[in-house]
């Protein structure tokens, strides 16, 4: 199925309309699997930011949205769940093809991205502040408040999931939201758009501004009228923006990059580990920021769980994303596909042996960024493979002693994202999470992250917490009022 004929121009969603940018400036939008231009899309510049920026304070100090009823609010984030729900087919479409994810992957991130607005809602209507013991005649309570316009800085690997992610929360306790999506992936960010329209969100709490980093997403981080930063994407950009953000010193909350060890234990459920192990290398063709893509096998019985792995990993299908039996589809973007094919080249170069992939898939799609499913056996954990994020399907495997060199190992590198581990073994299970230096540990089950469970990056995997209930920490500030109602009051004598 080919959906996106239709998709001619995107603008911008600034103030409650789709708008081309103020210098009508665009940029292509390409399809991943062909490398065909399928869209042409708004670039943002300064001033268009500018625009969304004022539109988006506007918004929030007239109270249309931040001070209405909690429940009409809540109401009203509900109703979008149910629209995005509706609309999930299509949007799931346009996501496939702006993205090259399997179509029914796609859709499915569409359905997950209206929990997010489901969940959230909620939370408009839940306690807020605490009250504080304090001296006689003295009232003292302190409330979190809304930090007014958040700007969102997105990727590119989940588009709408991460547009609903980011936004739903913010716009729950009432801030007003920019939303810059990743230039690989600014299709389906438009369909949210205009759904919250047709879900009662007034004009300027919702805004979208396209475009790259340099121009747009750096006019973002600089904008004054923007207080809260929350981006997911590199360390390195993450980086960047903390750095920027020093100037008005602005709240910055950061998801940044992992390389996810994954560790089976010789005493795993061994189909299980395997099936499981696949699934968090490869999924997504490796564009997750959990991704297990260190694969650690304890050596008592390695090789057999390594060469049943291999064999699994021959016959994951990748193709067109459109075609519903595919499972991988191709890297995001031409510069993507040099960046992993880089490090496969690294690999070899670095002396890991390759046991699986290394090449261009043979897929019945022309053109396209497709990369083999690839498997680097005898790694060294100080190869570069072993120690950066290359977010493509590339794996590299290891293996060890015992905990205390699985431990070494795992947490040798800059990220603290996650990890997963593979055990039948219950205190060892507790023992590797207290030990390993990670936001989130998975024993026996890896990506599982619903919304309601909270995590956050250790190390130079992030900065401040995100879902959960936790999530309203992110996107609100303190504010505490004392109140003397006869007591004493501090002066002089
Ligand atoms: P990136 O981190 O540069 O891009 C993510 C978002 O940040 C995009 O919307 C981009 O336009 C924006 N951006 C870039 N520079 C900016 C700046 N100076 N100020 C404000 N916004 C800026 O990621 P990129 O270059 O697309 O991918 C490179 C590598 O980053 C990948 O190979 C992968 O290793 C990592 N990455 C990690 C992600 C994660 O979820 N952990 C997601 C995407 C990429
Ligand atoms: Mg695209």
């Amino acid at each position: 199925m080919r959906v996106a004929e239709r998709i001619e121009t995107v603008g911008h969603f600034i103030d409650g309309h789709q708008v081309p940018s103020a210098a009508d400036r665009t940029f292509p939008a390409i399809d991943p699997s062909s490398g065909a231009e399928i869209a042409k899309v708004a670039f943002g510049e300064a001033e268009d930011v500018d625009r969304a920026a004022k539109a988006a304070r506007r918004a929030y100090e007239s109270g249309v949205w931040s001070k209405v009823a909690p429940g009409q609010r809540a109401r009203i984030l509900r109703r979008l769940a149910d629209l995005i729900r509706d609309h999930a087919d299509e949007i799931g479409a346009v996501e496939s093809r702006d993205t090259g994810k399997p179509v029914a992957q796609a859709t499915g991130e569409v359905n997950l991205g209206a929990d997010f607005f489901t969940y959230f809602a909620g939370h408009a209507e839940l306690p807020n502040g605490r009250t504080h013991p304090a001296d006689d005649g003295y009232f003292v309570y302190s409330v979190r408040e809304p930090y007014g316009v958040v700007g969102a800085i997105s990727p590119w690997n989940y588009p709408f999931l991460l547009a609903c992610w980011k936004t739903a929360p913010a716009l729950a306790v009432g801030n007003s939201v920019i939303l810059k999506m990743a230039e690989q992936s600014p299709l389906s960010t438009s369909e949210l758009a205009r759904l919250t329209t047709d879900a009662g969100i007034p004009p300027g709490v919702f805004n979208v501004v396209h475009g790259d980093g340099p121009s747009t997403g750096a006019a973002l981080v600089a904008h004054p009228l923007v207080p809260k930063l929350t981006f997911t994407g590199s360390t390195i950009t993450g980086q960047a923006i903390l750095r920027s953000a020093a100037d008005n010193v602005k709240s910055v909350h950061l998801e940044l990059g992992g390389k996810t060890p994954n560790i089976i234990f010789s005493d795993a459920d061994r189909e299980q580990a395997i099936a499981g192990s696949l699934f968090t290398a490869f999924y997504n063709t490796g564009q997750i920021c959990t991704s297990g893509s260190r694969l650690l096998v304890q050596k008592k019985g390695a090789s057999d769980v390594v060469d049943a792995f291999v064999e699994r990993a021959r016959s994951i299908r990748v193709g067109d994303p459109a075609d519903p039996s595919t499972q991988l589809g191709p890297l995001i973007s031409a510069e993507q596909y040099d960046r992993v094919t880089g490090y496969i080249e690294e690999g070899r170069r670095a002396g890991a042996k390759l046991a699986l992939g290394g090449g261009r898939p043979n897929v019945p799609v022309a053109g396209g960024y497709f990369v083999e499913p690839t498997i680097f056996v005898d790694v060294e954990p100080d190869m570069r493979i072993a120690r950066e994020e290359i977010f493509g399907p590339v794996l590299s495997v290891m293996t060890f002693e015992d905990e205390a060199e699985a431990l070494r190992i795992a947490n040798d590198v800059m990220y603290g994202l996650a990890a997963t581990v593979w055990t039948t073994d219950l205190g060892r299970a507790f023992r590797m999470a207290e030990r390993l230096e990670s936001g989130i540990i998975w024993t026996n089950c890896p990506h599982y992250l619903p919304v309601n469970v909270p995590y956050e990056g250790h190390k130079m995997s992030g900065l401040g917490e995100d879902l959960g209930v936790e999530a309203l920490n992110t996107f609100t500030h303190l504010k505490t009022h004392c109140v003397n109602f006869g007591g004493a009051t501090l002066a002089w004598a």
